[in-house]
């Protein structure tokens, strides 16, 4: 008999926005993200717009994708924007020492990316390169794109198709510079900050440009301390908006070894687990930006974040694919449900990463394509973009499995921008049903719900609709609403008055 778990609604004490920014994307040259995942070419049998795969831009266009993060990651800091402009035969093959060594054609380059970041209404975030490049080669970047006087690189940019500037919403100021950015000391970071800062200048007025300065990797809080005490040192020649963190759900330490399917419930609840440190993590680095920022004007930014598990057995060595199970989605909504509990300081996110990479929305196999679990999770969770957050009272229960105890329940509430309150609900326990009670005026309760037979239930090519959402309702009775859920399910639905 399953206990019966009471959900408060508290509309009268809304909270912050919940910043559409928390819902975007991250497109690296790794693997088969971009090559294949995005980009096939002109030429290809595969419908394409542009080299640009129409399949793709469909699925995502309904994810209402708010920024794609690229080019990387770790490519980042090895990447040379001339090598990706001009005519495509005359780019030079260059290498990607990071993913698997293989070759980058360069094909894919910043007219390509503008063009797809347009073809999916989503707004650009640019890394620049700090590891390897100059302060100058990242002025020039963004002079090439964004000046609209008539210098020779603005009619570069116009040559090669784009006599317009383009609008660049996000700058980011290298990537993991404590590691494959550069292994820099916190203080040896803030220094190339404060010159990255300035230089890189966006010169499209009309379209402002927020910058974000690599933070934290997890728990480590060396650069949290020396990149906020640098902002609250900084004068006028230079500043920045937003403070990375970068935190995977990837188990007991890297190399990563929980596999993707084909897993049981402990090692469900050992990843459930690690996925829920995102909530201490982010209490701990909030509270050094509080002493610095206390008005909150920096953001964190959880630019990677996701299930970063063991490779598809028999993938390419550095291609980071996984298959994407239930379990993903469980660690998609709860990171979501996280971000949402933190919004006033953490307003931007990117999930790594979009396509056939980590923990991606999308796989492809030349012609086909799949959306995984974690796509259907984004897409249920489109009412809550640039909602506000409103407050759940609950006592979540306890699942336990050996050792670890974790919440049964998880689950936030949003006021969404078309009226309605939105509710996500999250059944973590992945052998018994969950029951709630919501106390409400609302005559019943529409929406979807995500569950599946197993909690390694995946889409594959062959059988793409395994885990996908269907229709839920529950009607009021008595003044309350009562929600029943599946094991390892994920309900999204409103409260309607009628
Ligand atoms: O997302 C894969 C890699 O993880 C990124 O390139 C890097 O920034 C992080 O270590």
């Amino acid at each position: 008999h399953a206990q019966t778990i009471a959900l408060k609604v508290e509309s009268d004490k809304p909270g912050a926005k919940i910043d559409r920014q928390l819902f975007g994307q991250f497109a690296e040259h790794l693997g088969r993200g971009v090559y294949e995942g995005v980009w096939v070419g002109p030429d290809s049998s595969i419908p394409n717009t542009r080299g640009i795969r129409n399949d793709v831009v469909a699925a995502l266009k309904e994810l209402r994708v708010p920024n794609v993060r690229w080019p990387g990651g770790c490519f980042a800091d090895e990447y040379h924007w001339r090598n990706g402009i001009g005519p495509l035969q005359d780019r030079p093959a260059t290498l990607n020492p990071n993913w698997g060594g293989v070759i980058e054609p360069n094909s894919f380059g910043t007219h390509e990316f503008m063009d797809f970041v347009q073809q999916i209404g989503a707004e650009a975030y640019i890394s620049v390169n700090v590891g390897s490049g100059t302060p100058q080669e990242a002025a020039d970047w963004f002079e090439y794109m964004t000046t609209d006087q008539p210098t020779t690189l603005a009619k570069q940019r116009a040559a090669n198709g784009h006599p317009e500037p383009y609008g660049i919403s996000f700058i980011g100021l290298g990537n993991e510079s404590w590691g494959c950015g550069g292994s820099m000391t916190p203080e040896e970071y803030a220094a190339q900050l404060r010159i990255y800062a300035r230089y890189t200048r966006n010169y499209n007025a009309r379209h402002p440009a927020l910058k974000i300065a690599v933070g934290p990797d997890s728990a480590e809080t060396g650069y949290t301390e020396a990149v906020m005490k640098a902002w609250k040192e900084r004068n006028w020649s230079w500043d920045f908006n937003g403070l990375s963190l970068h935190y995977y759900t990837v188990g007991a330490g890297f190399p990563p070894k929980f596999a993707a399917t084909g897993f049981g419930t402990s090692e469900y609840a050992t990843l459930i687990k690690y996925t829920l440190r995102m909530n201490e993590l982010l209490r701990t680095h909030e509270a050094i930006m509080d002493k610095y920022d206390p008005e909150k004007k920096i953001a964190l930014v959880v630019d990677e974040w996701g299930a970063w598990l063991a490779p598809t057995p028999g993938s390419k060595e550095g291609f980071l694919e996984q298959q994407n199970s239930v379990r993903d989605a469980i660690i998609a909504a709860l990171n979501i449900n996280i971000f949402a509990r933190h919004a006033d300081r953490v307003r931007m996110a990117n999930i790594a990463q979009m396509v056939n990479v980590l923990q991606a929305m999308i796989l492809t196999d030349q012609d086909k394509l799949v959306l995984t679990p974690t796509y259907h999770v984004f897409h249920m969770y489109v009412p809550f973009q640039d909602a506000t957050f409103v407050p759940v009272a609950f006592d979540a229960g306890t699942y336990v499995n050996g050792a670890i105890k974790l919440p049964k329940v998880d689950a936030i509430a949003a006021k969404g921008k078309d009226g309605k309150t939105w509710l996500s609900v999250t059944n973590i326990d992945p052998s018994a049903p969950a029951q709630l009670e919501i106390p409400t005026r609302a005559k019943r309760a529409a929406g979807r719900i995500l569950s599946a037979p197993k909690i390694d239930s995946v889409n594959t090519f062959a059988s793409p609709t395994t885990v996908a959402p269907k229709p839920y309702e529950a009607k009021a009775s008595s003044g309350k609403i009562t929600l029943k859920l599946p094991p390892h399910s994920i309900a999204v639905i409103a409260l309607e008055e009628q």
